[in-house]
């Protein structure tokens, strides 16, 4: 057997970031954990650092690292957001598992692929603002999946994306289809949505994760900065990605070749398989969960998404076609409308006002630079905030 798979796995106490480990945990000849990073959640990252003996560790907010007695012999954490992303080029990791939330994952991927790491990637912010710049790191859209691919998708639907995409030319792709459970209020009209609650946006019928993405489902945003994760990763234009509503989410999404052919990923929805994939690509290793049961399962339906009720998902696919900066403001907006909607400060259908005031307000200009995307994001921070 090969030497382990070294890993670096930075937000490990998040959803993807503990599901991460116990993929980890499940294949102990076949993955070491090599260091591990948060914001907060100081105490949960030293019984991690205890449970994989790691050694190296940060967390992004000083005030909230772990206390030297509850880590093991020799660890250290570090604190701040630099010390975060000094660990994507940690010199014994092979892989950066990038379960960061937002734009705060940005400059991780940026270190991971200038440090040549192969970049297993969950945070799409990481995309949607810098793609074009963390595209050419990795050597851009690769016209065919291979084994030394450098950056590997983890959100279900790219992951599905990229295994159908395994073994065929990429000028033979016509169209993705993007697969969206419809979130908890598919079918809800815009009057219906002024009164949702925070709980309710917060119970995904489909998958259990953390608040931002669920929050992201719910307004349908999340599939517009699919739509934009995939144009990057695939280098396919909008005019060829097209969402569809699929609530049972056991399609995670689908390509369509010239021939009319059409290449299907379907699974549990369970996120320890595409994480595992990224992990093990170009092999396979056993299930994590109990797979799709055809019989049981029946039917799978299909619909029209409504980005008319839906303005998030119409807002993210016009930045995205628009290009240059216009996604950093969009993504920037709508990470502090999503948390000002958590706080109860903002309505549900405030997220999409916001979103739309923050991109007609922003000069769109080409993209140059990551330090230039950070003063977009940050401006556009500043600028939402005044809006509530
Ligand atoms: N969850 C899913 O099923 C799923 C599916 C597909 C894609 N994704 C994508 O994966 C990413 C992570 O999602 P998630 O649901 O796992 O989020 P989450 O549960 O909120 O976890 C986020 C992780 O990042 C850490 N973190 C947040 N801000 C940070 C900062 N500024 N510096 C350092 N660490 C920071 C958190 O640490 P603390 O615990 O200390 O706050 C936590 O470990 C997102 O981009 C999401 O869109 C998630």
């Amino acid at each position: 057997m090969n030497a382990p798979l070294r890993v670096a796995v930075l937000g490990s106490t998040g959803s993807i970031g503990r599901q991460a480990l116990d993929v980890a945990a499940r294949f102990p000849e076949r993955v070491r954990i090599v260091a591990l990073a948060a914001n907060r959640s100081g105490a949960l990252l030293a019984e991690q650092a205890r449970l994989f003996d790691v050694t190296d560790l940060a967390v992004a907010d000083p005030t909230c690292a772990p206390c030297g007695d509850d880590l093991p012999r020799g660890a250290e954490c570090a604190t701040g957001a630099a010390a975060v992303v000094a660990l994507a080029v940690h010199p014994d990791a092979d892989v950066v598992l990038n379960a960061l939330v937002g734009a705060a994952g940005l400059r991780a991927s940026e270190a991971a692929l200038v440090a040549g790491k192969r970049l297993a990637l969950a945070n799409k912010e990481s995309l949607v603002v810098g793609g074009e710049l963390l595209m050419a790191l990795a050597g851009g859209a690769a016209t065919t999946v291979s084994a030394d691919t450098r950056l590997i998708p983890v959100d279900s639907e790219h992951s599905a994306i990229f295994q159908c995409l395994v073994g065929e030319p990429r000028a033979a792709v016509a169209r993705i289809w993007l697969t969206a459970s419809g979130g908890p209020f598919r079918g809800h009209s815009r009057a219906q949505l002024d009164t949702v609650t925070r709980e309710a946006a917060l119970a995904h019928p489909r998958w259990t994760m953390g608040p931002k993405i669920t929050v992201d489902s719910a307004t349908l945003m999340n599939k517009g900065l699919e739509a934009i994760e995939a144009h990057h990763l695939f280098g396919t234009g909008y005019d060829a990605i097209r969402v569809v509503v699929h609530p049972q989410s056991v399609v995670h999404s689908m390509v369509e070749f010239v021939d009319g052919s059409v290449k299907a990923h379907l699974g549990a929805t369970d996120m320890r398989v595409p994480i595992q994939y990224a992990l093990s690509h170009p092999d396979r290793w056993d299930a994590p969960c109990e797979p799709v049961d055809f019989v049981t399962l029946g039917h799978l339906d299909f619909e029209e998404p409504d980005p008319v009720t839906f303005r998030c998902l119409a807002l993210a696919l016009e930045a995205g076609r628009t290009g240059g900066t216009l996604p950093a403001a969009m993504n920037a907006a709508n990470e502090v409308a999503v948390a000002a909607f958590l706080e109860g400060r903002l309505p549900f259908t405030g997220i999409d006002r916001v979103v739309a005031t923050v991109m007609e307000a922003h000069d769109t200009q080409p993209v140059s630079s990551f330090d230039q995307l950070e003063m977009v994001d940050s401006w556009a921070r500043d600028s939402a905030r005044l809006l509530y």
